[in-house]
């Protein structure tokens, strides 16, 4: 069984990839530091795949603590790198904060196993490309200006990648820019865990519908898109966390060497009132919502032509809006009523 360093492994879209990689015969060694996420959800994983994974609690922005998880794990065949911060709001306000988490993991992590032949997923984002000027965008699309540091992290750390292939080094790396990550595992056992305030519309919605919230304000209707309202490519953190699976499949191939990278969303587009009225239909709820102001920085309407990643990962998404919107319902339930 080859061993898959999982680091941010207890957090939303990790612990999903964890599940799969245990279902698709893989041994995840997690690493998180619980910076936002809960040590129950170790717990989570085991009820729902029957396999305690072996989990290390330690800061990966730490070059000293890096050096010895890879004296601790030298045997391992991939990493998929999570961690990360991603309030985007948050990264404008203290921007040194998100280089430093962001940055340096990933250099630490590239340092620690360099000169190993390593499979390297990276979690990249959509945010790579700001308001596209083509749609769907394809991953030829220009990389625009970051709209805040925590995408710029993004976009240097896929040079860094770039660059550190380039160099000879014995890395293969697959880079994945997720669209809207939403929804949650069908067990209902695990999910996303917002701090706080949700800053992002699904657990926004759903916490407004179990009463922790009051309302959700629809950011805008005066855009230019069907309805007015901003369009999003949602995808099933299910889907997103087997198309890690397959990347790493991919990079065992020996036809596969250097650096490549894939669009992962649906390729559909969905609007916020498209998504409030389809989380109304499946819940049977009526939503308290009203339409607001514009949210500074929004990009109007971006989704993913997603067909290289099928071509090549030999990967799509089974899920879709409607599955994703009660899911994460039955997660909300869940939570609210076996609080971690
Ligand atoms: P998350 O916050 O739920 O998971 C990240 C995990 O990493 C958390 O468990 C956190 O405790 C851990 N972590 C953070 N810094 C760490 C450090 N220095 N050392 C060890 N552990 C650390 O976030 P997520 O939504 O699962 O996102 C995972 C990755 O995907 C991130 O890199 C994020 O930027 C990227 N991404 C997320 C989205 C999204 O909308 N959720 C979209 C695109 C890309
Ligand atoms: C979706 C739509 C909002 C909340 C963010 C990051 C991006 C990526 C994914 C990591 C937008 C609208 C939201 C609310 C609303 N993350 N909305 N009312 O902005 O596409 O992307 O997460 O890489 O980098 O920026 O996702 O879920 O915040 O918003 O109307 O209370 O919902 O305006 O149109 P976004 P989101």
């Amino acid at each position: 069984m080859s061993k898959i360093l999982v680091t941010g492994g207890l957090g939303y879209i990790g612990s999903h990839t964890v599940v799969e990689l245990i279902n698709a015969g893989f041994e995840p060694v997690i690493v998180d530091d619980l910076s936002n996420s809960h040590p129950k959800i170790l717990d989570q994983i085991t009820k729902i795949t029957g396999h305690k994974p072996v989990f290390h609690q330690l800061d990966l922005s730490d070059e000293h603590t890096v050096k010895n998880l890879a004296t601790a794990e030298p045997d391992i065949a991939g990493v998929i790198h999570f961690a990360a911060f991603k309030a985007v709001g948050e990264s404008v306000q203290l921007p040194l904060k998100y280089y430093r988490n962001n940055i340096y993991s990933l250099v630490n992590l590239l340092d620690a196993y360099y000169g190993k032949p390593i499979n390297f997923v990276f979690s990249s984002s959509c945010t790579v490309y700001g308001q596209p000027d083509v749609l769907p965008v394809t991953e030829q699309a220009p990389i625009k200006p970051a709209q805040s540091p925590y995408g710029n992290t993004k976009q240097i750390a896929e040079e860094i990648l770039f660059d550190t292939v380039s160099a000879g080094s014995a890395y293969k790396v697959i880079a994945l820019r997720y669209f809207n990550p939403v929804g949650a595992h069908d067990s209902a056992l695990i999910g996303e865990l917002p701090i706080g305030v949700p800053q992002n519309l699904v657990p926004f919605i759903t916490q407004t519908a179990i009463g922790k919230r009051e309302k959700i304000t629809v950011f805008g209707d005066d855009y230019n898109t069907p309805d007015g309202s901003c369009v999003r490519d949602y995808i099933h953190v299910v889907d997103l966390a087997k198309a890690h699976v397959a990347a790493l499949k991919l990079m065992e191939n020996n036809n596969f060497s250097g650096y490549d990278v894939f669009n992962i969303g649906t390729g559909t587009g969905t609007s916020v009132l498209e998504a409030i009225k389809t989380f109304e239909r499946v819940s049977g709820l009526k939503l308290n919502y009203s339409i607001g102001p514009r949210r500074s920085g929004d990009v109007e309407q971006v989704w993913g032509n997603v067909s290289k990643a099928a071509e090549k990962l030999n990967w799509k998404t089974d899920l879709g809006i409607d599955t994703m919107m009660s899911s994460a319902w039955a997660w909300e339930k869940y939570i609210s009523q076996n609080p971690l």
